[in-house]
């Protein structure tokens, strides 16, 4: 699962699979925050269309339940035109005893040019690209508590879009960042970008230890955690991934690390609030702060078709490319044998 850099990547390079910012480098990430900015300004168009997956099948695999990540894949394939089929894994033949391989064996046999995948098994999307589908470009909608890719880089698209260069930045991730797989891509994707103060912040028994070798600080206390931040990340609770209590309570939590107006005030005066969603008022964010003039929480939801848009044609074009290498390679092998 470490290794991913490879496998999303073609012979030349380009992005063939998303499963992962991790092991990407820069100017990747550069080039899908750039591509994503010009969909935003198709989103913004009257005919929001562009027909760069005309022709093309993407098959949305949610194993796992999401609204906000599914609704925007399915809007983002449709924006390039591609043929989209979204599979309720619950009503399908999975669940009638068929196994997953079997299932995407099928899925492929129909000809899919791409697989959308939402697991809660950390490496599921790994596993599909690597074991059951060359030639079908995999993007990874969130696998357990690994990794969620888009979100992280619609993350940085709405930073770059805000606050400009990430260097000078002071980014505070507060919350729960054990069970969250967006803050270990949110982290790998600022650091790559040239981020330099990533802080972590939250109680010590959501804190992953070592977490700080990817060259982060963390902080349990809130108000120094967040104090001259210029971005603030809000992390969700994520109940449904813990195995045993850690907290003492939601009205406890916070008291602790609730981001109110009054916490607000110890960042910049221009910084920036942001949370994935689904946001959970009175627990991790005031609802004053949720809907006030420093959220960007709804900003972020439009920036997530764009960026999807992005991953999507790059992950396309660059598996259109690795068949083409593929084909040429092989006819190439045909004609040195007639020879
Ligand atoms: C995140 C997820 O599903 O991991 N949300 C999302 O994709 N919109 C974070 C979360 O569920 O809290």
């Amino acid at each position: 699962m470490s290794d991913s850099s490879n496998l999303q990547l073609t012979e030349h390079g380009e992005l063939r699979h998303f499963l992962t910012p991790e092991g990407l480098d820069r100017l990747m990430l550069e080039r899908i925050l750039d591509t994503a900015d010009s969909f935003v300004v198709v989103g913004n168009q009257e005919i929001k269309k562009v027909p760069l997956l005309r022709g093309r099948t993407v098959v949305n695999l949610f194993f796992e339940n999401s609204t906000r990540t599914r609704s925007t894949f399915e809007l983002a394939a449709k924006r390039l035109s591609a043929d989209v089929l979204t599979l309720d894994i619950k009503t399908s033949a999975t669940s009638k005893g068929e196994s997953l391989l079997d299932t995407l064996q099928n899925l492929r046999a129909m000809h899919s040019d791409m697989f959308v995948v939402r697991h809660s098994d950390s490496g599921a999307a790994h596993f599909i690209a690597e074991q059951v589908t060359p030639n079908v470009a995999i993007i990874n909608a969130g696998d357990g508590r690994h990794a969620h890719p888009t979100q992280a880089m619609l993350d940085m698209l709405t930073i770059r879009r805000h606050k400009g260069r990430f260097e000078p930045l002071s980014v505070a991730i507060v919350g729960d960042i054990s069970h969250s797989r967006v803050a270990r891509d949110q982290i790998h994707a600022l650091k790559t970008l040239g981020c330099k103060d990533i802080r972590l912040v939250g109680p010590n028994t959501l804190m992953p230890q070592g977490i700080e070798n990817m060259g982060v600080t963390t902080h349990s206390n809130m108000d120094s955690g967040i104090s001259g931040a210029d971005v603030i990340i809000m992390l969700r609770l994520q109940t449904e991934r813990m195995a045993s209590a850690f907290l003492p309570s939601a009205g406890e939590y916070f008291r602790l690390y609730g981001l109110t107006t009054a916490r607000l005030s110890q960042a910049k005066p221009d910084a920036i609030v942001m949370h994935p969603g689904p946001i959970n008022r009175g627990i991790e964010i005031e609802s004053a702060v949720a809907d006030g003039p420093q959220s960007m929480i709804l900003n972020q939801v439009g920036y997530g078709i764009a960026l999807r848009m992005a991953v999507m044609s790059m992950a396309m074009s660059g598996q259109m490319q690795q068949r083409q290498t593929q084909a040429s390679q092989s006819s190439s092998l045909i004609g040195e044998k007639k020879i």
